[in-house]
């Protein structure tokens, strides 16, 4: 049985398994996707190719790649019923939570009429073709979620425009420059795979079970969901409105650290010299704030990053040029993880086949350090509590 000393709280530092789909290098502070350097993904593919990268081993040959957007463009559109749910929902129900309930609603309707438990895990067949329609379907979830708030009516897709082009029209209702297309391109490429994250790690427990491909990729969001995973990004967020400009960022974080507060944006479970992808997402944001002509949100964020590196030698992680970028758009601070969601759901999904295909149930031990062992005939309650 495992000793106490043997315990790795948070798993830190264990490795569980083996993964073909990403490798984090923190000696390197580098992170292939299926080999591949991600800032030369980001930098040259749309989020498609990378979507299919990371499902099937290798980047798509045009005719791969005009099968796959055929497909995606297929189911963009906001299904009635998911819109129904959504619907149900109090009109300040959090983003991520309308999100966990239209992916839940979605595989409800997909599995309707399997029978048996033992068929829910899908064959890798079904699992891919349902990871390709929740990578089409959540954009129009996300965009109606924050058009709902504004009292905005759904867009139409459009099957002209590429994933990331689409996303924004319809959220916003308009043609993206270019620039921001790229920019936000980008950012789903970055936010797509990160090996045994917590919320991946989750999806892969709950695919151990032959559990179904729904219910892992609900179980990650709920993960993704706190601020010290994804939930960071509206954090970082709620962090620079809070502080406003950057002359006030040194009182801030004086204010901040005495009550020990940790600051969103910064640290990393894995890389402790700084995350790989900041400086591809900070160029990204750089790109916006040219764009947009907002010199102030560069001040703010370059001296919040200065003064707490300074102090506290905790570098930045993707999250923190993300937030502003986002809110540079024009996506509201609580549509922000969704935004991660969309993202990421292609990493999940390529675990969960991953994981099918090990077969393997995910279940460690635990060292017990409660009472040693007693019995109930001691156990005399007193008669006034009956
Ligand atoms: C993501 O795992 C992934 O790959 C995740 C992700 C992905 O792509 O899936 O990269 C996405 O989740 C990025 C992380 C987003 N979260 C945040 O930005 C929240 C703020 N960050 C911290 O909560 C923290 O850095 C973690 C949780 C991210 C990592 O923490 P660790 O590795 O468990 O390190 P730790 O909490 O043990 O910190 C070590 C020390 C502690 O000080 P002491 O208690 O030893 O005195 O550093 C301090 C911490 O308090 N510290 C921070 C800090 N991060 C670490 N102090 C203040 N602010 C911070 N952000």
């Amino acid at each position: 049985m495992t000793a106490p000393t043997d315990i790795k709280k948070g798993l830190a530092g264990v490795v569980v398994d083996t993964t073909a789909i990403s490798k984090v290098n923190p000696e390197t502070n580098s992170l292939l996707y299926r080999g591949y350097p991600v800032q030369e993904l980001a930098a040259t593919q749309p989020f498609e190719a990378v979507a299919h990268l990371l499902w099937h081993g290798e980047l798509p040959t045009a005719d791969e790649l005009a099968d796959l957007r055929r497909e995606e463009r297929a189911h963009r559109a906001l299904a009635p019923r998911v819109r129904a749910a959504i619907d149900l929902l109090p009109l300040d129900t959090h983003p991520m939570d309308e999100v966990r309930t239209a992916v839940s609603v979605i595989g409800a309707i997909e599995t309707a009429g399997i029978d048996s438990v033992l068929e829910v895990g899908g064959s890798p067949a079904d699992n891919l073709a349902r990871s390709i329609r929740l990578f089409a379907a959540l954009p129009a979830i996300v965009a109606y979620g924050q058009r709902r708030r504004r009292g905005l009516e759904p867009i139409e897709p459009r099957d002209d425009l590429d994933y990331a082009a689409n996303f924004l029209w319809m959220t916003f209702g308009e043609e993206a420059d270019p620039v921001v297309v790229d920019a936000f391109n980008r950012s789903m490429i970055l936010y797509a795979e990160h090996s045994f994250n917590a919320s991946t790690f989750t999806a892969r427990v709950v695919t151990s079970t032959l559990s179904d491909l729904h219910s892992a990729v609900v179980a990650a969001i709920g993960a993704l969901k706190g601020p010290l995973h994804g939930g960071a990004n509206e954090a970082v967020q709620h962090t620079l409105d809070e502080i406003g400009d950057a002359s006030r960022v040194g009182a801030w974080l004086d204010d901040a650290l005495a009550q020990k507060r940790k600051i969103m944006g910064f640290g990393h479970r894995v890389y402790k010299r700084g995350d790989s992808r900041v400086p591809t997402m900070q160029a990204a944001l750089d790109t916006l704030v040219a764009h947009y002509d907002r010199p102030d949100v560069a001040e703010l964020t370059h001296a919040l990053e200065a003064e707490f590196v300074a102090r506290k030698g905790i570098y930045p992680n993707l999250d923190f040029p993300s937030g502003p970028a986002y809110a540079l758009i024009g996506f509201d601070t609580l549509t922000f993880t969704p935004l991660f969601v969309a993202s990421r759901v292609t990493g999940w999904t390529a675990h969960i086949l991953e994981q099918a295909a090990s077969n393997a149930l995910i279940r460690p031990l635990s060292a017990y350090d409660g009472p040693a062992e007693r019995h109930v005939e001691g156990y005399v309650p007193d008669a006034a509590a009956l």
